[in-house]
Parts: structure tokens; sequence; C-alpha cells
């Protein structure tokens, strides 16, 4: 699914980019995607699949299970 339509960036592109290369913020995404650069009405929605997939991650590292 299409987060940001101005930049072509996908919910799939950002899980890739917290998973191999530890993005954690819009700053990030911006600097290496270019999502969210333009008009940014996809920033809210973007932070959110930032938040999901880190959480995700990070319980993926810990070796705990998602509740
Ligand atoms: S939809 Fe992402 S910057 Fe416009």
């Amino acid at each position: 699914m299409y987060i940001c339509i101005c930049s072509g960036v996908t919910e799939s592109d950002i899980k890739r980019c917290v998973e191999e290369k530890g993005i954690e913020d819009i700053k990030g995404l911006k600097a290496e995607l270019g999502a969210c650069d333009q008009c940014g009405k996809c920033v809210p929605e973007a932070r959110r699949v930032l938040n999901t997939c880190h959480r995700q991650t990070m319980i993926e590292k810990s070796g705990l299970k998602a509740a």
C-alpha cells in the first residue's frame, strides 16, 4: 500500500528501512526514501507505519512474542 503518493513510497519500503537501516523517524525517511518531503499529507500515516514497524522489529530482536 502506498503511504507517500508524492514519492511513491510504500509500507513495505518503510518496513525495509526500519529493519535494514534502523530508521526511526520521519527525518530518516526523508533522507533515505525522499518520503514526506513534498505535500506532507502522508506524515501521520508514515509515522504510524514507522512506529508499528519499529515496535515489531524491537520485539523480534528481543526474542519476545508480540501480544
Ligand atoms: S504524500 Fe507524501 S509528501 Fe505528499
